[in-house]
């Protein structure tokens, strides 16, 4: 495939739509996914070998540790009963001192019977709180707004469609360090917005929030009295430095926690995306309100499930193993990729924001060619009225397999991708194909 390279697009820094509840399969990443690909039967190319590799889900393949069953299984009493929304003590407990320990908190600061809430997911708690938070449209007033960066992880749309809001969006791209610009947005848009989300480390490019960028939106926030949801389901998947959270800043700044919510879970931490685990920690009066919404329309953590959501809390070993084989296909995706592409090593989380020149046309071939599939950088964007949509030139690969299998699919992808920069390489190295039929 030749790569195709756009003219540079003067980026739109703001796009403002409102998004059809009943119209979601349109923008949803996943089944816009399968309609371009599912046209091709899977792995019949023989680079695939009939055995396709699924870059496209940020789904971590360890498995959490062992102790996961054990506590489930000791818990299991718990089955029977409806678990309390807001989660049990001990499960809050762990959560708050996990927080005090990780991000160098008061004790004093996090109350869990006021500040902290149990949800199954990040997803689900942003779910929770924009259909709390977003109050509903008034007649004949403007809608209020959910800002949101572009590209973004596609709940946070869903969850404006689904309250009725105006979404508004600010747009991150290299120039911009790959995360919105808030501040920049004109008063009167700032004057509607009700909900905001910040993700540090960001999906899909992996850019972690400074101190001073968390600092200014708090301050925003509480200026035209909106929430800001900092999504942090990342933060202990990084390189180096670990991402601060709003909740350090809080701290340096009195520890109040007025209109800031803090999203986590053990998805990515502890590889357990299936257990449907986390919390969300903040402003007592929004903690209190989104807990009657899950009371009305959430599931609730069952018992056995914050059993061992507890442990995990409680555990750090498994949470450096798990970084430290992120770092090592970082390392491969650089030395494998970086020749041909312009690879740029993300701060935090495990995807790699990969600048192809044109992502659709990439997944395509990859899928077609290779049985290798990858999410569009454009699926996860929003495309502005004058045509940018910041995710046209890239796709997101999600790094999460065991570095023998991620080299072979980097290698594939370069191969596939950028055959004329591989051919002098090809001639001192084994076959790639060789190795795929051999690794799948
Ligand atoms: C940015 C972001 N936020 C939230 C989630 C939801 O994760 P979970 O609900 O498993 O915590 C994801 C999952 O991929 C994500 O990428």
């Amino acid at each position: 495939m030749t790569r195709i390279h756009q003219p540079e697009v003067t980026a739109a820094v703001i796009t403002q739509h409102f998004v059809d509840r009943q119209k979601l399969q349109e923008f949803h990443p996943f089944t816009r996914l399968r309609a371009l690909l599912d046209k091709y039967p899977a792995g019949q190319s023989p680079l695939a070998n009939g055995k396709p590799i699924n870059l496209s889900i940020g789904e971590p393949q360890t498995q959490p540790p062992a102790f996961v069953a054990e506590e489930i299984a000791k818990a299991s009493a718990g089955w029977s009963r409806y678990p309390l929304s807001k989660g049990s003590e001990d499960y809050l407990g762990a959560s708050k001192k996990w927080l005090e320990k990780r991000y160098h908190l008061p004790e004093t600061m996090i109350d869990s019977a006021r500040h902290l809430l149990a949800v199954p997911g990040t997803r689900e708690g942003l779910f929770f709180t924009a259909l709390t938070v977003l109050p509903m449209a008034e007649p004949g007033k403007p809608a209020p707004v959910f800002l949101m960066p572009n590209p973004c992880y596609h709940v946070y749309t869903g969850a404006a469609a689904a309250a009725g809001a105006e979404v508004v969006t600010s747009v991150a791209t290299k120039a911009s360090g790959y995360l919105p610009d808030y501040t920049s947005l004109p008063a009167e848009i700032l004057a509607r917005t009700a909900l905001c989300v910040l993700c540090s480390p960001s999906n899909p490019e992996g850019a972690v929030a400074s101190p001073e960028k968390i600092k200014e939106l708090i301050l925003l926030a509480r200026k035209y009295d909106f929430v800001v949801a900092f999504d942090e389901c990342y933060a202990e998947i990084y390189s180096e430095t670990p991402p601060p959270s709003a909740l350090e800043i809080l701290a340096e700044m009195g520890g109040d926690l007025s209109n800031v919510l803090v999203f986590h879970s053990l998805s990515k931490r502890s590889s357990a995306a299936g257990l449907r685990c986390g919390f969300i920690a903040g402003d007592e009066k929004w903690i209190s309100m989104i807990n009657t919404t899950c009371q009305v329309g959430g599931a609730g953590v069952p018992l056995p499930v914050q059993a061992a959501g507890t442990r995990l809390w409680q555990d750090e070993e498994h949470v450096e193993k798990n970084r430290a084989l992120y770092q090592k296909n970082f390392s491969l995706a650089q030395k494998i990729l970086g020749p041909v592409f312009p690879v740029e090593i993300p701060s935090g989380g495990f995807c790699l924001w990969l600048d192809v020149g044109n992502g659709v046309a990439a997944a395509e071939t990859l899928w077609r060619e290779a049985g290798i599939r990858v999410l569009p950088g454009a699926f996860m964007g929003h495309r502005g009225e004058n045509g940018f949509n910041p995710g046209d030139r890239y796709i997101r690969l999600a790094l999460v397999y065991d570095p023998e299998l991620t080299a072979v699919a980097l290698e594939t992808i370069r191969n596939v991708l950028a055959p004329d920069q591989t051919a002098t390489k090809e001639k001192t190295e084994k076959a790639p194909t060789d190795k795929i039929a051999g690794a799948l």
